[in-house]
């Protein structure tokens, strides 16, 4: 979850369907040429920079799920972010901002306590690779962003992980891409102080060229799941709507889980999380809980079974049944949950409205950000063009629409 907003940026391609090799081949020469203004020794051995990247992710189906202990379906996507970056044996990370030229950086040796700034989550990414044992070195960086700020596409994830390609030798610390996403999730917990769950880091980390990613948060066994790419894209509109008390409200979903789960636990000890209640257990556990607690719970459960259908559905070629599966989980998050907003409502009701849309839904932890819509191939335009028409005009805001593509997840884009 984005605890703060962060203007880092080149370029956001919005609003035109988009293909999936522009951003991964464009921009290398010109970070390598911005980093070597920016940093001399960058300019002096343009043999010694590599360039790390690490991608935006969207849910398609399993909200609130993830520190539930159940299954989620996230696509890393072709919104991304980019290191370019020279290593340097004197233990200093210094960073420059493509977009603004603002710089930061901190010691190693003495990373000291988070600042309430973007740098943060490279030097809590520093600080916990150093607590899993994976040695870091230093680098003077250039930094850039094609993925919105504080629209909830896990910009903060993505710094994390790139971070983590830039401060380690081999690139990515020789190590599995889950281990690596724990490690970043870890920084966003103990040293940024944002109590999120897994998904963001993990489907970053895990991301498949055309396959979204089915994770189960219990085992941390996960696997791609193929796309029908052929028959439909994904498109994401932002509400630009900023996210109102969401890490408060985050926090006091999670809480309310956890709290659901000690009592429940009390009469039934198999019950460890959400995870362990199935949806033909919810009448018994009714009178158990109070009734906020229990819609809360309610949403958690069927969502967990929500993901699993979505994934048969995918894998059986039936479209009309995932585009069901991510209305009802709207309609969850919206009614039971209560974490959508007027305007992620706006947004989804508009795409609902529009021939050849399959499904939509609010992505990520909710109260603004983003809503995902499954979409006709052929109907994007038609979409868009809703959007843009009707949505300022119900919500006096501006919207934003990408069509995005899934990528892999989070690695070395071009070597030393
Ligand atoms: C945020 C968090 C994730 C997850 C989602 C809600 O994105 O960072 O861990 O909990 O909200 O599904």
């Amino acid at each position: 979850m984005e605890g703060r907003q962060l203007a880092v940026g080149f370029d956001p391609r919005e609003e035109a369907p988009r293909s999936i090799g522009d951003v991964a081949c464009q921009d290398v020469e010109a970070l390598r040429a911005a980093l070597a203004e920016a940093e001399p020794r960058a300019a002096d051995r343009p043999d010694l920079v590599r360039v790390v990247r690490a991608p935006g992710r969207v849910n398609l189906i399993g909200e609130h799920t993830d520190y539930n202990d159940g299954f989620a379906l996230p696509a890393a996507i072709d919104l991304e972010l980019r290191i370019a970056l020279v290593p340097s044996a004197d233990r200093r990370v210094e960073i420059v901002l493509g977009e603004s030229g603002e710089r930061a950086g901190f010691d190693l040796d003495a990373i000291g306590p988070a600042q309430g700034r973007w740098i943060d989550y490279v030097a809590g990414t520093a600080w916990s690779l150093g607590q899993a044992g994976i040695p870091t070195r230093g680098f003077r960086g250039l930094l850039a962003s094609t993925i919105p700020t504080s629209a909830g596409l896990s910009s903060s994830a993505a710094i994390e992980l790139a971070s983590a390609w830039a401060l380690t030798d081999p690139p990515g610390g020789d190590v599995d891409a889950m281990t690596l996403a724990r490690v970043c999730q870890r920084a966003e917990n103990r040293y940024v102080g944002v109590n999120s769950g897994l998904m963001d880091q993990a489907a970053e980390a895990l991301g498949r060229d055309g396959e979204a990613i089915l994770l189960d948060f219990r085992t941390l066994e996960w696997r791609p799941v193929p796309l029908p790419l052929e028959r439909c894209r994904i498109i994401v509109c932002d509400t630009g709507s900023p996210r109102r008390l969401s890490v408060s409200q985050y926090n006091a979903r999670r809480a309310q889980c956890e709290a659901a789960v000690a009592v429940l636990a009390k009469g039934d000890r198999r019950i460890r999380a959400l995870r362990d209640v199935t949806p033909d257990m919810l009448a018994s556990i009714r009178g158990r809980l109070d009734e906020e607690t229990f819609r809360r719970c309610a949403h958690v459960v069927r969502e967990d079974e929500r993901v699993l259908r979505t994934v048969a559905a995918l894998e059986a070629g039936d479209l009309a049944t995932v585009g069901r599966c991510l209305v009802e989980s709207h309609e969850s998050l919206r009614d039971q949950y209560e974490v959508s907003s007027p305007e992620l409502d706006a947004m989804v009701e508009i795409a609902l409205a529009t021939p050849g849309v399959i499904g939509s839904r609010m992505t990520g932890a909710g109260f603004g950000g983003c809503t995902v819509a499954l979409v006709e191939r052929g109907a994007e335009a038609r979409l868009r063009d809703a959007v843009l028409s009707e949505y300022p005009a119900r919500t006096g805001l501006t919207p934003r629409v990408f069509a995005v593509e899934p990528v892999r997840g989070a690695g070395l884009l071009a070597a030393g």
